[in-house]
């Protein structure tokens, strides 16, 4: 299932992103603000469970979010923003890094870095900026899925309607939370009006 943001600050946000004149130090920051956003729809109804802490008052038992068995994921680059922003948020929240690139000849992604935690029973939020053909998408969800985990939430910012059907019909149990949906891809699958490349925007690789 796919859900959209529709606050109003979401969306102002989202214009800044669009603006040219955003720099990366101010891109990465709104990117930043809107990952917290869809942190806390995407958790809205996540189980509490309740954490021995010891307190002003001594030992007590508090509601907490059961941080350990969450793990935030991204494939470098454009998520690093994203991921960073949602462990700020879940401190006791665990990271995990991959990295693919297509092969250019089997159009096949390949894996060549795997820091991706222990999986299994966990709930696995997958952070990656855009959407475009949703196949940077498509091949995380598989390699996360073949770790076993409880479940498989991710978080993005920017999405085309034909990346997101494509994601949404083949993994119908992900849950994929989105800041905006936009208005297509063009031919050289590039989303429309879209942003740009995250990844470029973010670390100043823009040619
Ligand atoms: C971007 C983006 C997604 C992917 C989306 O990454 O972060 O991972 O493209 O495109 P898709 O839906 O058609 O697969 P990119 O490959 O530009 O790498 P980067 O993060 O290093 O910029």
């Amino acid at each position: 299932m796919v859900y959209e943001l529709s606050n109003p600050v979401t969306k102002t946000l989202i214009t800044h992103l669009r603006d040219q004149k955003s720099d990366a130090l101010r891109f990465r920051h709104i990117v930043a603000e809107l990952t917290k956003q869809l942190m806390y729809e995407a958790l809205k109804e996540q189980t509490l469970v309740q954490k021995s802490i010891v307190t002003w008052q001594g030992e007590g038992k508090y509601d907490t979010i059961d941080e350990e068995n969450i793990i935030v994921a991204t494939v470098l680059r454009a998520g690093m923003p994203m991921l960073e922003s949602a462990i700020n948020l879940l401190v006791g929240a665990t990271a995990g890094f991959l990295a693919m690139k297509r092969d250019e000849v089997t159009h096949k992604s390949v894996l060549y870095y795997d820091r991706l935690p222990d999986c299994k029973g966990k709930t696995v939020i997958l952070v990656d900026p855009m959407v475009a053909t949703g196949g940077s998408m498509m091949d995380a969800i598989e390699l996360i899925k073949s770790r076993e985990p409880l479940k498989i939430i991710t978080l993005n910012i920017i999405g085309s309607p034909e990346g997101l059907e494509k994601v949404s019909t083949a993994y119908p149990e992900v849950d994929i939370f989105i800041a905006q949906i936009d208005v297509r891809l063009n031919g050289d699958k590039f989303i429309i009006p879209g942003l740009g490349d995250a990844g470029d925007r973010s670390y100043n690789t823009v040619e």
